[in-house]
Order: C-alpha cells, then structure tokens, then sequence
C-alpha cells in the first residue's frame, strides 16, 4: 500500500491535528501530512503546523455562496496538495454528499463520545445530562449522516462524580489524541477493511491483546 499523503481538516485549537503530525512525525503513523487546511484563518492549530513545516491553506467558508462550492474549493485545494486521505480534526462545517461520496472510504472523523451515543454538537452537556457514567471518543469513517459511518477504535473514559463540561471535556482530549494516531496508524497500515458498514481490524488477536478500546484508566 502506498504512503498515505494526508490532508487534516480544522476550524481551531488543533490539538488532535497536533497528534497526528506528532505520531508521523515519530514514526507510529506510516503517512505524511501534505496539508493543514481551515475554515478559518484564525484557527490557533494553523500557526502549529506552519511552525512544523507543513503547507496551511485558509478557505474562508463565507466566501462562497453556498456549501457546494465551499466543498469544491476544498477538493481542488485537497487534490493540488497531492492529498488521497482526509483527516477531520475539529473541522465544524457540514460537508455534502458530493464532496462525502468523492472521499468515501478515504476520509475519518474523531468524534468525542462512544457513538452511536450522543452524535452531533454539545456532547459532553448531553452525556452529563442523561447520567452516562461512561463516555469516550470514536474514530470513523466518514457517512452521509453526521457521525455516523464504520467505527475503526474507540476509547472510553469514565464520567466522575462532580464532572461538569470541562473537566470531562479535558478528560475525553486526552484519550483522543491516544485514539486518533492509533487510529490512523492502523488505516496507514492498510489494516483496516470496509465489510458492509463495519470496519474489520486484520490482525488483532482474539483474546484483544492489541485492544482497539482503551479503558478507563488505562
Ligand atoms: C475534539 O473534541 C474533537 O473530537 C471534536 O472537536 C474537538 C476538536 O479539538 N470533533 P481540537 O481542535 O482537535 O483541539
């Protein structure tokens, strides 16, 4: 399988892009980060990434008239940059079908719960609210339907006692930037197989020694 060449979607803080430069720059993710692109100019993880030497594109999504050709510019920006894979970190614009379809299989979202639990926006709220007392973060392949598609590894991370929004928030972070390189690593390695709308993991040990779920506390 030849070398992934990614293009990392964001619209701000950028710390899960921070990961995954992190993890191909120290070898566990066999790819190379072609392009850090936003939606706003403003998003702090830009300067990080300029800083690391990769190339940064801005794309103002109120330039444009409508969603579709906001996506259009995206694609000619992802194809100028010789990008074949797609990385969303953070990235807060709904994308259409189009621009789904043309990526299909070749884009992955990082979503922070254990879905299909709590998708969509003010998730950590919501968890809180329903008294979850497990939550976590997903790493998927990209669907029509807001987070929904293929799951390829999940974390959980236990909800305590006196949580509010941001301790939980900061809690889930953390075990996504653990999730997301592992994550990708996996898809660089070409082990990861789309069978129906599930992803097979090809060789992982029965007894779940190379554990695609990180517990709590682990
Ligand atoms: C993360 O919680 C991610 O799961 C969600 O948006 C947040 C982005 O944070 N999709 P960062 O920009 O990667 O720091």
């Amino acid at each position: 399988m030849a070398r992934l060449r990614l293009a990392i979607l964001i619209s701000g803080r950028g710390s899960n892009m921070r990961a995954l430069i992190g993890g191909c720059r120290e070898g566990l993710i066999d790819a190379e980060v072609a392009l850090v692109l936003s939606n706003k100019a403003e998003a702090a993880g830009l300067r990080h990434a300029a800083g690391a030497g990769i190339a940064t594109k801005v794309i103002p999504h109120g330039d444009f008239p409508d969603r579709v050709s906001f996506d259009g510019a995206i694609d000619r920006a992802l194809t100028t940059a010789g990008a074949d894979f797609v990385c969303l970190a953070g990235f807060m614009r709904l994308l259409t079908p189009g621009f789904i379809a043309k990526w299909r299989d070749r884009m992955i979202n990082i979503h922070p719960s254990l879905l299909p639990a709590f998708p969509g926006l003010d998730t950590h709220r919501r968890v809180l609210e329903a008294g979850a007392k497990i939550t976590g973060c997903t790493v998927h392949f990209v669907r029509f339907e807001t987070d929904t598609g293929p799951i390829i590894a999940q974390a959980a991370v236990p909800v305590l006692p006196g949580d509010d929004e941001t301790s939980l928030a900061d809690r889930v972070l953390a075990a996504e930037h653990r999730l997301y390189p592992m994550a990708l690593s996996l898809v660089a390695e070409g082990r990861v197989r789309i069978e129906g709308e599930r992803a097979v993991i090809e060789g992982l040990s029965a007894d779940g020694g190379e554990a695609l779920l990180i517990n709590p506390g682990g």
